[in-house]
């Protein structure tokens, strides 16, 4: 199975063209009141929009609830067809309520920011957060097609941009070692037209992955380098009320699993070392100043099989990238050599 995904030169030809071939003239566009503004930029006749609130927050079933009821009130039968337009929250709800509303009705992503054009829109992973859980009800359902364009990406602050830089940096670490010294080279906020060979080559590392392991039973689980730290990190953050973005969570927790890596499979010191100087020039430095906090956000992550051993996915030293290596919880000694990375 592999992804139609398409880098358009001109979004209103590509969409025009898809909807053609669908024989679609009146498609539900799903937008936040931050993507509405930009809807013209689809260049559609006919469209019936459907808003909604943006921010994880609004992930939900209430939400979702809303979505369907306007579905149900604008008729959509099992020939509509649904574009999210927005980042990946849009994608995940508006994937998830497509997905099962009338036992499926086929959709279109359309990504506005670098994250998801990068992740989110890709793989067919749709859902909402649930009793406080993240992606705790949804599907694995691929989109029609997923349309990335880079007119969105002048929208985009700098830390919106850095934090898709993050998924395509781990990309690249899974898949092609000189790419990833080359992302380190690369001045994400000036997003000039090398930014999109970039970004193709990072669509297509994931796609090959999905395409072999759709339900992530093993090979897809390599796309958890660097989540299982970079997710303590967030909901921490998120509980102190000092949010970061999704991606700067990432490139810290890669730069964590690195050195985890260094101790269990010899992954070089000076790569981390040079990891380290890049994330403080471009991230700024991260500190974990309450391991305390992390450890236990650890022990209970969903990856692992019971609560004495935290699930990883590392990198040896010729980069080959291995799944499921079981921790001890103690990884004192590792988050100490972290914060040193980020002091010196
Ligand atoms: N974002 C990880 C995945 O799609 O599997």
């Amino acid at each position: 199975m592999t992804q139609n995904i398409i880098i358009a030169k001109n979004l209103k030809e590509s969409l025009k063209g898809i909807l053609n071939n669908l024989k679609c003239d009146n498609p539900f566009v799903l937008c936040d009141e931050n993507t509405v503004k930009y809807i013209d930029e689809l260049g559609l006749d006919n469209k019936t929009i459907i808003t909604i609130n943006s921010g994880e927050s609004n992930k939900n079933l209430e939400t979702a609830c809303k979505i369907w009821n306007q579905l149900d009130n604008l008729n959509v039968n099992r020939n509509s067809i649904l574009i999210n337009f927005g980042g990946g929250m849009i994608s995940d709800i508006g994937g998830f309520c497509a997905s099962v509303y009338k036992r499926g009705i086929r959709f279109i992503n359309i990504p506005t920011t670098l994250l998801g054009a990068v992740d989110a829109s890709i793989g067919g992973k749709n859902g909402i957060d649930f009793e406080n859980n993240k992606n705790e009800i949804g599907t694995f359902n691929l989109p029609y097609c997923t349309i990335i364009s880079k007119i969105f990406y002048k929208t985009l602050s700098k830390e919106e941009l850095l934090s898709g830089y993050g998924e395509m940096i781990k990309h690249s670490i899974l898949f092609d070692k000189e790419e990833f010294f080359k992302l380190l080279k690369y001045d994400i906020t000036k997003y000039d037209d090398r930014l999109i060979s970039f970004i193709k080559n990072s669509v297509k590392y994931k796609d090959k992955i999905v395409s072999e392991d759709f339900k992530e039973n093993s090979k897809r689980k390599l796309l958890n380098f660097g989540h299982t730290i970079g997710h303590a990190i967030e909901s921490y953050q998120l509980e102190i009320s000092k949010p970061l973005y999704h991606g700067y969570c990432v490139v810290y927790g890669i730069l964590l699993e690195m050195i985890i890596s260094n101790l269990l499979y010899d992954f070089s010191m000076e790569i981390i070392d040079e990891f380290s100087k890049y994330i403080k020039k471009n991230y700024g430095s991260y500190i974990i100043d309450n391991p305390k906090e992390i450890i236990s956000r650890l022990i209970k992550d969903k990856k692992n099989k019971d609560d004495s051993k935290i699930n990883f996915t590392l990198i040896d030293k010729d980069f080959n990238p291995i799944i499921d290596n079981y921790l001890d919880k103690d990884i004192l000694e590792m988050i100490e050599i972290f914060n040193q990375k980020m002091k010196k």
